[in-house]
């Protein structure tokens, strides 16, 4: 078990500040549900914990106990135990599920697994997922359904056993039975193996079966709020608008990109309309 804590923390995605000074702890064994308006910086956050190249970290600091994430490179990360279960999983079709994954275990443990053994492992973890065992021998993620990927996400965190995993919208895509499915394997992972976890979701329904034990809301690049599930249950119900009143925050509109040509069309096209009047 190990606590990650996260200073002053300001990220950059291609020059543009996401994260403006960012404060969060999970202590060891914990689980923090993160919610926050769409395009306010969730994703960036778990993806500059975990090291994406395309998050630029200028600022603050991480730290898993006392290991400075921030000099570690993506692969040194995973293996002190961080594990990020992605919004968006990839499709990689040159690669063999099953192989990817043995590879993965055995790069994270000391002693290398048989294949009777890992076989072994991968069959117990895909009954729990409800992932049928013939999905191994297709390329990873390659045509999977979006619920398959969102439950081949939780494979993999189970197969890793980190310290402290992130899950971003695991929930999405997810059927009903599906995401008993998931918050049951969350349950365990966290009672049996004491893993902490930073999980991203836009609805109570997922917190409700994983029961949190702190709610922290992103809005703007910084955490703006913190405390029990009366706060996930709020949002659920009423949006975010009362956020503004109570932390005295402004929600700021993502920005739209002004196309010049579109512009210029719009603006002849209202000079005429209007000329023709
Ligand atoms: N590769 C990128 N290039 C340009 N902008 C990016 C890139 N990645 C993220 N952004 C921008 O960063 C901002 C924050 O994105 P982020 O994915 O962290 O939001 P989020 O809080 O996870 O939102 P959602 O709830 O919709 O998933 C958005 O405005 C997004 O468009
Ligand atoms: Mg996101």
């Amino acid at each position: 078990m190990k606590k990650l804590v996260i200073k002053n923390l300001h990220v950059s995605v291609e020059e543009k500040e996401i994260l403006k000074g960012l404060d969060l702890v999970v202590n060891e064994g914990e689980v923090v549900a993160v919610l926050g308006p769409n395009g306010h910086g969730k994703s960036t956050l778990l993806n500059a914990i975990m090291g994406n190249p395309r998050y630029k970290v200028t600022e603050g600091e991480i730290f898993l106990d006392d290991q400075n994430v921030l000099e570690m490179s993506v692969d040194e990360r995973s293996k002190a135990g961080l594990f990020l279960a992605f919004q968006t999983p990839a499709e990689i079709p040159g690669v063999n599920s099953s192989e990817f994954l043995k590879a993965a275990i055995n790069e994270h443990n000391e002693k290398r697994l048989s294949l009777y053994q890992f076989y072994k492992v991968l069959d117990t973890a895909s009954k729990e997922v409800n992932i049928p065992f013939e999905m191994f021998n297709r390329n990873l993620n390659d045509g999977f359904s979006g619920g398959e990927k969102k439950r081949n996400e939780i494979l993999q965190m189970m197969l890793l056993n980190p310290n402290i995993a992130m899950l971003d919208e695991i929930d999405s895509g997810l059927d009903v039975d599906a995401i008993n499915t998931v918050s049951d394997c969350i349950n365990k992972q966290h009672k049996e193996k004491g893993t902490g976890f930073l999980i991203i979701s836009h609805y109570a329904r997922l917190f409700e079966l994983v029961k949190p034990t702190r709610t922290v809301v992103i809005v703007n690049g910084k955490v703006v709020c913190e405390g029990g599930p009366e706060i996930y249950k709020k949002i659920d119900k009423f949006g975010y608008e009362w956020i503004k009143k109570e932390y005295g925050v402004s929600i700021e509109k993502e920005e739209q990109p002004m196309n010049k040509v579109s512009l210029g069309t719009c603006a002849t096209k209202e000079v005429i309309t209007n000329g023709n009047k």
